[in-house]
């Protein structure tokens, strides 16, 4: 079974929306603000789609988000079944900030193809398409890990250019990174865009080695399994994450989880820009109007575009 391609267009408006209702907070250094401003707009284009969607992934668990929670149903409730996962402000310090690449994603599956992870971080490693499957282990340690990425990729390995998200936790990757010479490219924030910068006919980077959000792990799986790329992910959990993550089923904590393990079946991936950024374009004020730029992925249709709309104030 696949996810009808009229759902594409329906998911991009939702993302679309949720763009422009954050851009009113560009640069206003109101990090909740911001995020509010897509939760309520992406919330309520979600309730009007023909569906029956649930969030697996979402801003937080039933009692401590008022909205988009995991288990919230969204749609009509007359249509399809859907998991749905949702990051309605990827990016609130880059839009407080006025600064690039704060954008709006969902991900999209058939009912069961996409793991409800915890609001917690996951160590991940993101890699391209072309590549052996399962290359990267995060139990083989970064030197290995980099090695096996020079001999797959038929480089130097001081070719290699790595994404790592710069927090004082990642500083035994920068230095076994420095060590054998691979150039690194800093993420301040944002490490879904850092996780998909290894895809394309150009990537920016060779490989994402950093522990981010859980829920971000799962939204970049989502795009890779669209692309043909790699993640694996490890969830990073004290009490409060396991007692978190058991409420989800989740009984194994130091599960390493592929791509497959986080996805299944078809997926529809939208993120539309808030700020100009790497994925899409920023929202544009024309006046009366804005404009909106979106990156869309529908793996079953092989959907790969790039999609510009005009909405009325
Ligand atoms: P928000 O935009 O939701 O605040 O997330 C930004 C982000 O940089 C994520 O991309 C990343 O996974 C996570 O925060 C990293 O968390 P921390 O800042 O705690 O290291």
């Amino acid at each position: 079974m696949s996810i009808d391609k009229k759902f594409l267009n329906l998911f991009t408006k939702v993302t679309e929306k949720a763009a422009i209702g954050a851009s009113k907070y560009i640069g206003k250094k109101d990090k909740i603000a911001a995020d509010k401003g897509a939760v309520d707009p992406m919330r309520r284009e979600l309730n009007k789609i023909n569906m029956e969607g649930t969030v697996v992934i979402g801003e937080g668990e039933m009692d401590e988000a008022p909205m988009l929670y995991i288990g919230e149903k969204l749609g009509t409730l007359n249509g399809p079944k859907f998991d749905i996962a949702v990051d309605p402000l990827e990016g609130t310090k880059f839009t407080a900030n006025g600064e690039s690449n704060a954008f709006s994603v969902l991900a999209i599956s058939e009912r069961g193809g996409l793991l409800s992870a915890p609001d917690t971080y996951m160590e991940k490693i993101a890699i391209g398409s072309n590549l052996p499957k399962n290359l990267m282990d995060l139990d083989h340690g970064v030197e290995k890990n980099i090695k096996l990425l020079a001999e797959a990729k038929n480089k130097k390995i001081n070719e290699l250019k790595a994404c790592i998200l710069k927090r004082p936790r990642h500083d035994h990757i920068v230095k076994v990174l420095n060590k054998l010479s691979v150039k690194i490219n800093y993420i301040t924030d944002g490490d879904i865009v850092g996780a998909l910068s290894v895809i394309g006919d150009n990537p920016k980077n060779d490989i994402y080695y950093s522990t981010g959000g859980a829920p971000e792990g799962v939204v970049v799986a989502a795009a890779l399994s669209c692309y043909g790329g790699q993640i694996q992910g490890r969830l990073v959990l004290d009490e409060e994450g396991r007692v978190k993550a058991k409420k989800l089923g989740i009984t194994d904590y130091d599960k390493k989880y592929n791509i497959e393990d986080m996805v299944k079946g078809d997926v529809i991936f939208c993120a539309t820009g808030v700020t100009n950024g790497d994925l899409a374009k920023g929202v544009k004020d024309l006046g009366n109007e804005y404009e909106v730029n979106s990156f869309v992925l529908h793996k079953s249709q092989k959907t790969i575009k790039s999609i510009t709309n005009i909405y009325n104030k």
